[in-house]
């Protein structure tokens, strides 16, 4: 049987509301923030009231319960994510923590050591790396927008020690050849670093497949709470890893005259209590995204993706619109900023993203200071696609050039 967006879409409560002007949520920023089904709502709500404590210290039934609930999510997402092992799994606030925290396993690196991104990659995987005394390249594009595999061999050497690429880009939604490049890294010495933050509402993940040695997701970037994520580090590597933040939780004994006793991994790296009411939420979530018919879902995406694409051509200028992508679409207009454009369609109930997205070499790279970014989730339908091109000409007729 095929997708069905709008039964879909009835397990999200905020698709039913409407804006200050009565105009029905037209919600197009699914690479921001994705909206929560009820599942996940309802998930939250249970644990808070019939489970909640504290874990890994209250010795009652209660405890009991809410320590089952984290540590079986922990599982959950190990086989989600299809990780070797459950110790290889890492709760924290999401991909941003997550990348800040793999980088802080290398502040031995020198300026002779380099470490290669991309110029579509998000600040989150540009910056934590930046911090480092390494060397941070840049892997250019082609001019369809795609991963320019020449120049990623050209940079690549035995002084690469980092890969560090999202899997899918979050302007240009560019699909990235993930199992390639952490092969090549390898043949290097390097290790790859996938960030992940775009991936989960994409499709099921791989990391075995992949072979990458680090991977970082949000869970509200599918269906998920905020404030939640995690790190996948294969366990070899996680093995010989240094916590990054220091409390209870982490060791096994703390003395005055000698070094504390560590716990292993993953428990090494949750310091203090962590987020409990996240690892509910992302429980919900994963069984959501288990629940969910991949293909007939991901064709109905690629449809939706084709016509949005088709339908705004003529309207704007899309960047990059021939390149391999995920249904994220960012263009320009020449008469209109993208802040007026996302205010104007905001007026009409439609919620896009606008400015650098958080990817200013990008943008440089492009020329350009900021876009216009629409991302969709399976949720939308034709529908919402209809209002944003209503929603485009109304802002072509208020501010186009009149000439
Ligand atoms: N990384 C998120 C985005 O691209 C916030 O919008």
């Amino acid at each position: 049987m095929g997708f069905d967006p709008q039964a879909f879409r009835q397990q999200f409560p905020i698709l039913a509301t409407q804006n200050r002007f009565g105009k029905p949520l037209v919600y197009l920023d699914n690479a921001a923030t994705t909206q929560v089904p009820e599942g996940v709502i309802q998930a939250i709500d249970t644990h808070f009231r019939r489970q909640n404590a504290n874990i890994h210290r209250s010795v009652y039934d209660l405890g009991t319960q809410s320590e089952l609930m984290y540590e079986s999510t922990r599982q959950a997402v190990a086989d989600y994510i299809h990780a070797a092992s459950v110790e290889e799994i890492i709760f924290n606030s999401g991909a941003t923590e997550g990348l800040n925290w793999i980088a802080s396993q290398f502040t031995h690196l020198t300026p002779e050591d380099e470490i290669l991104v991309t110029i579509q990659d998000h600040h989150s995987n540009i910056l934590p790396w930046q911090r480092l005394s390494a060397t941070v390249r840049f892997i250019g594009m082609t001019p369809e927008g795609d991963f320019d595999e020449d120049d990623f061999q050209k940079k690549l050497s035995s002084r690469t020690k980092i890969v560090s690429i999202a899997q899918y880009h979050n302007v240009l939604g560019t699909v990235n050849p993930i199992q390639r490049i952490a092969q090549a890294a390898h043949q290097v010495g390097a290790l790859c670093v996938v960030d992940g933050a775009q991936a989960l509402l994409h499709g099921p993940i791989d990391v075995q497949e992949m072979d990458c040695d680090f991977w970082v997701t949000s869970a509200h970037k599918a269906y998920g709470p905020t404030g939640i994520g995690f790190l996948y580090g294969k366990s070899s590597l996680l093995n010989n890893c240094q916590p990054l933040r220091f409390g209870g939780g982490i060791v096994e004994r703390v003395f005055t005259d000698r070094p504390a006793i560590f716990r292993s991994i993953p428990e090494r790296f949750e310091a203090g209590t962590p987020n409990i009411i996240g690892v509910a939420g992302l429980r919900a979530s994963i069984q959501f995204l288990n629940n969910l018919d991949w293909d007939s879902l991901q064709k109905y995406l690629q449809q939706l993706q084709h016509e949005l694409l088709e339908r705004l051509l003529p309207e704007v200028q899309v960047l990059c619109p021939n390149n391999h992508r995920i249904p994220i679409i960012a263009w320009v207009q020449s008469d209109v900023h993208p802040h007026d454009c996302a205010s104007i369609l905001d007026s009409e109930g439609i919620a896009v993203r606008a400015g650098h997205q958080c990817a200013y070499p990008l943008m440089q790279h492009l020329g350009i200071t900021g876009c216009t970014r629409v991302s969709l989730a399976p949720y939308n339908t034709r529908e919402d696609i209809d209002h944003l091109v209503q929603g485009l000409k109304k802002i072509h007729k208020i501010l186009g050039r009149k000439s």
